[in-house]
């Protein structure tokens, strides 16, 4: 089934299969009629994240590649203000993700993929030679600083995703690492001024486990023209629903609509699973948020 077919095959797809996708994409609701297809939206639009990996490592220079594909994404100013920090050895990659499982649950895949990348909003290099000739790095101070850093980390990780899935690799974002600010920069070594605001686990796919492409809402609940429209992008939420059940229902999951989890995430402090400390930690790492 297209589903499951590598990403490394990413040849143009048939009619029948540009249809699959777009079903498995949005299910019942509204589709955009109107792609433009070619093998590098063919390939975004295959994205899944995975789970469930073989422990083979990544071939020679899947990293340099995957790094290069993350530094060609445009970065604020040309500052470079991330980093990455490529995690390896099976006993660090194992402590490492217990500091995700606040709450038991954990992200096992960690420890199963060869590579687990930890992105970085990184200030410090520039932080040092401001302050070489003794001179204050005033904005370092502000929010927007670590605003700034967190966007550039995030573009390069996610141009290092398509790279990765380009491939035939598999990923998955770890936003858990956040869990634990302080025992996962301690652990890498991190200097000041920088802190990761996720890890992605890089590896491939193993090929018995079940994937699956994890519907979005119809575009009118993201896309608005001109002017932001509450109430369409509110009720285009409706027909999600189903789309979403069917989702669950075919990976086994326990049945809970997606309202609910939109819901328990912003109510519930058991979401947040030691991230409520975060501001702390920043503190901690020089980051003054002013
Ligand atoms: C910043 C970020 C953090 C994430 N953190 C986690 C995580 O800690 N554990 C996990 O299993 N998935 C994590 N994910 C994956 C999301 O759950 C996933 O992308 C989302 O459900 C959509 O599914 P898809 O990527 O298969 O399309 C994270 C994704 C992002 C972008």
């Amino acid at each position: 089934m297209f589903v499951i077919m590598n990403s490394r095959n990413s040849s143009m797809p048939s009619t029948e299969q540009r249809d699959e996708l777009l079903a498995l994409r949005y299910g019942p609701q509204d589709k955009p009629e109107n792609i433009i297809w070619n093998d590098t939206i063919t390939a975004l639009l295959r994205h899944r994240s995975v789970r469930f990996y073989r422990p083979d490592p990544l071939p020679d220079g899947a990293l340099e590649t995957i790094v290069a594909a993350a530094q060609a994404a445009s970065n604020s100013s040309n500052l470079h203000q991330w980093s990455v920090v490529a995690v390896t050895d099976p006993a660090l990659k194992a402590r490492i993700a217990e500091t995700s499982r606040a709450n038991g649950v954990g992200n096992p895949y960690i420890e199963q993929a060869p590579v687990f990348l930890l992105w970085g909003a990184d200030l410090s290099r520039n932080n040092a030679i401001a302050g070489a000739d003794g001179d204050h790095a005033i904005v370092h101070e502000y929010l927007d600083s670590l605003v700034m850093s967190t966007i550039d980390a995030s573009l390069a990780s996610q141009n290092a995703a398509i790279a990765a899935e380009s491939l035939g690799l598999g990923i998955c974002y770890i936003g858990a690492m956040r869990n634990d600010a302080r025992a996962v920069a301690e652990l890498i070594g991190l200097p000041k001024f920088s802190f990761v605001t996720f890890g992605m686990v890089v590896g491939y796919p193993d090929a018995d486990a079940a994937y699956r492409i994890r519907p979005r809402p119809a575009q009118e609940v993201v896309l608005h023209r001109n002017r932001y429209d509450v109430n369409r992008s509110r009720e285009g939420l409706e027909p999600y629903e189903e789309a979403m059940s069917a989702f669950r229902a075919e990976l086994g999951m326990t049945p809970k609509t997606w309202k609910e989890s939109a819901r328990s995430s912003a109510t519930e402090m058991a979401y947040m699973d030691g991230r409520e400390n975060l501001r702390a930690t920043l503190e901690d790492a020089g980051f003054m948020l002013r």
